[in-house]
């Protein structure tokens, strides 16, 4: 295998915490509690070291980062570290004031996310009442200070209805671009496939929603789409090819090549507080796993799509099929694809009440299925 590349991007986990408690979330089952998050010295250390290895792009998420008192210093830290900053955000915790301390501190850019197009849905899903109006108030004040803005929508069979509303609101928001990204199941969300599994004719018109709103929005707005990939034929292109463009820093200072790494058990990760990133980037036994494609089995090792997806999402493979080496049990040249079908049929026929997420520390209900 040749040397891999520098990584374009990091994702700053800084927090597991959340005011909301979306069933959607794909954090694992086991958070990061607060006593074992990094401080912002080390924090602002790890930003530096990035920069210094080549990331151009820092993703501040969590939970929710609004929930770190040190938010303002640490987009500071990461300004000061030549990186590109962006806030991925449901809005709550954040204050007008609070905004105008991370322009000041040289934030870039700002995601926010939408559970929901009116107050019904968004504060159902988001388990959180008052969230949608806040939402909208948190869109004015970004509104107001020019941050550039992406809106982060999740469409999946309960809300499915209202995309062409989301799509709307961003266009109204004067947002750039808004991602659709359609529900993917891992960490918590795997256990809600049976309440928010889209049905296969949703998944259909979800792509023609977002064709016609690409093409009629074309110059105004940028819509990013992830479909609905149990009804899709071929896999994402998980993390664009594992330990190949970007890297995960959980809240604790695991280094892991996508956010849901963890559920991989026989990998294991390096922290920030033992090595460095560079290190961890070019050997870390995890980024090291599943790059490139010598590690592919049949029918990946062979096939000509090969270096488009790179067989897709190891998360996914290891969550449905048992085994992280296998090829995504999406793919139509899978020999689980007939069985993923069927599975994806049943959950979405499935009428079952949402789990929402439980927070940091507090247990965890046993799974479903
Ligand atoms: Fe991608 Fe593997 Fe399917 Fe080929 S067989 S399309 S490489 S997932
Ligand atoms: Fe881990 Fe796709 S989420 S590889």
């Amino acid at each position: 295998m040749t040397d891999p590349r520098p990584p374009i991007a990091m994702l700053a986990e800084l927090t597991h915490r959340c005011p909301l408690s979306c069933p959607y979330c794909s954090n694992p089952l086991e958070l990061a509690r607060q006593e074992a998050e990094l401080d912002t010295e080390t924090w602002a250390g790890v930003f530096a070291q990035a920069a210094a290895l080549g990331v151009l792009q820092l993703h501040l998420s969590g939970g929710e980062p609004a929930s770190r008192r040190d938010l303002e210093p640490l987009v500071r830290a990461a300004r000061e570290a030549g990186l590109y900053t962006n806030l991925i955000t449901s809005g709550i915790g954040l204050t007008e004031r609070r905004l105008a301390a991370l322009d000041a501190a040289g934030l870039d850019h700002v995601q926010l996310s939408l559970q929901g197009t009116d107050a019904d849905m968004a504060d159902r899903i988001g388990g959180y009442r008052g969230g949608f109006d806040r939402k909208m108030q948190v869109a004015r004040w970004i509104g107001d200070i020019g941050f550039p803005l992406t809106l982060n929508a999740v469409p999946h069979r309960q809300n499915l209805h209202q995309l062409p509303r989301a799509i709307e609101m961003a266009v109204e928001m004067g947002a750039r671009r808004i991602e659709v990204a359609t529900v993917q199941f891992h960490g918590w969300a795997l256990r809600n496939r049976d309440a928010m599994m889209p049905t296969r004719e949703q998944a259909r018109e979800a792509d023609a929603i977002v064709a016609e709103a690409r093409a009629r929005l074309k110059g105004t707005l940028v819509i990013d789409y992830v479909p609905a990939d149990y009804h899709s034929d071929y896999p994402k292109k998980c993390m664009g090819g594992w330990g190949s463009t970007g890297l995960v820093v959980a809240p604790d200072g695991a280094v892991m090549p996508c956010h849901a790494a963890s559920s991989i058990p026989h990998l294991s990760f390096d922290n920030v507080r033992d090595t460095t990133l560079e290190r961890t980037w070019y050997h870390g036994s995890a980024f090291n796993a599943y790059r490139g494609t010598d590690w592919m089995q049949e029918p990946c090792a062979s096939c000509e799509r090969k270096r488009v997806d790179f067989g897709g999402c190891r998360c996914q493979a290891m969550a449905i099929v048992g085994d992280p080496a296998a090829t995504d049990p999406v793919c139509i040249k899978s020999p689980h694809r007939a069985a993923l079908t069927a599975q994806a049929d049943a959950h979405a026929a499935a009428n079952a009440p949402l789990v929402h997420r439980t927070a940091p520390g507090k247990p965890v209900p046993d799974p479903v299925d």
